[in-house]
């Protein structure tokens, strides 16, 4: 059988090398542009025909990526692929889990319907799964998550000394109890009460008897970065040293990376979105999910 085809949509290349390293597979070529309209180019310069293609597109700010995503999907088997997987360390849309008021769209669901139609399996990060316990509820392809926790573990214990894992709130407790365990650090979790997009209000109960450890805020994702400015704020206005943040997933909308560090944080994320605080690397992580899930027949 022909060995398996890597393909990086723009944005993804580091990454994707490393996976083709990992894999032993071959890194192929994808050439895309923007027609002046705006409409997507796309052309496949290595040959996808009968050979098992996995494409790599992380989905930060999704909406600019994921016609094109699935253009090079619905290409590459109209080209002859014999089966086309996707890796997309960061998986958009899904926090919105349910309709939380009437007429919304529980666009996680939609999100999970077109890319189940466009893809034979998934490997994904860490997806947010609040309401939902597991993927397969919503997709009906065969995923695979990884989960980073070992990694931020890792990273805290070679890096910080007498640590308190901290929650920003009680969504948080699924990683930050995991990554406490791991650590052996103790953890503990404070309360938000999101008003809106760019409003949250965090606040905690007794966390003296932890004064003297450095807090290490642990969040699955930093999007509008209100939740962790939030949590930063608390602390230091509560004589606490500034703490550091680590997320998952960095997106980092509304330069909340410039406003973390503003406030006194040392920002760290995985390399699950591309980023310069980017000191977890998840590629060998993703790599060995890949092989399980595209088994023998897919990846050689
Ligand atoms: C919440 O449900 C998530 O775990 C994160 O806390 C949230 O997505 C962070 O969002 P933001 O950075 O916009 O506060």
């Amino acid at each position: 059988m022909t060995a398996s085809l890597l393909i990086a949509m723009h944005g993804n290349e580091p990454l994707s090398a490393k996976l083709a390293d990992e894999l032993h597979c071959e890194l192929g070529q994808l050439e895309t542009r923007q027609f002046p309209d705006g409409e997507a180019y796309l052309k496949f310069v290595s040959n996808p025909e009968a050979r098992s293609v996995v494409i790599v597109c992380t989905l930060a700010h999704p909406n600019e990526k994921f016609l094109p995503l699935v253009l090079a999907a619905a290409a590459a088997r109209e080209l002859g692929a014999s089966n086309v997987g996707l890796v997309a360390p960061y998986l958009a849309y899904m926090r919105q889990d349910r309709r939380f008021n009437p007429g919304e769209a529980v666009t996680s669901r939609q999100v999970a319907q077109l890319i189940s139609e466009a893809f034979d399996w998934m490997v994904t990060v860490d997806p947010h799964l609040h309401r939902y316990s597991a993927l397969g509820e919503i997709y009906s392809i065969p995923t695979r998550v990884v989960h980073a926790a070992p990694l931020v573990s890792r990273w805290i214990k070679t890096n910080v000394a007498n640590p308190l894992i901290v929650g920003p709130d009680s969504e948080s407790e699924q990683w930050v109890a995991a990554v406490a365990s791991d650590a052996d650090a103790p953890y503990c979790v404070l309360e938000k009460v999101r008003h809106g997009d760019r409003d949250v209000q965090i606040t905690f109960k007794d966390m003296d008897r932890w004064r003297g450890r450095t807090a290490v805020l642990v969040d699955d994702i930093i999007s509008s970065g209100r939740t962790m400015i939030e949590a930063v704020r608390l602390l230091t206005s509560s004589g606490w040293a500034p703490p550091v943040c680590i997320a998952v997933h960095g997106l980092f909308a509304d330069n909340s990376d410039v406003l973390l560090a503003k406030a006194g944080a040392r920002v760290v994320t995985t390399s699950s979105v591309p980023h310069a605080t980017n000191e977890i690397d998840i590629a060998e992580l993703l790599a060995g999910a890949i092989r399980e899930v595209a088994r023998d027949s897919v990846i050689n």
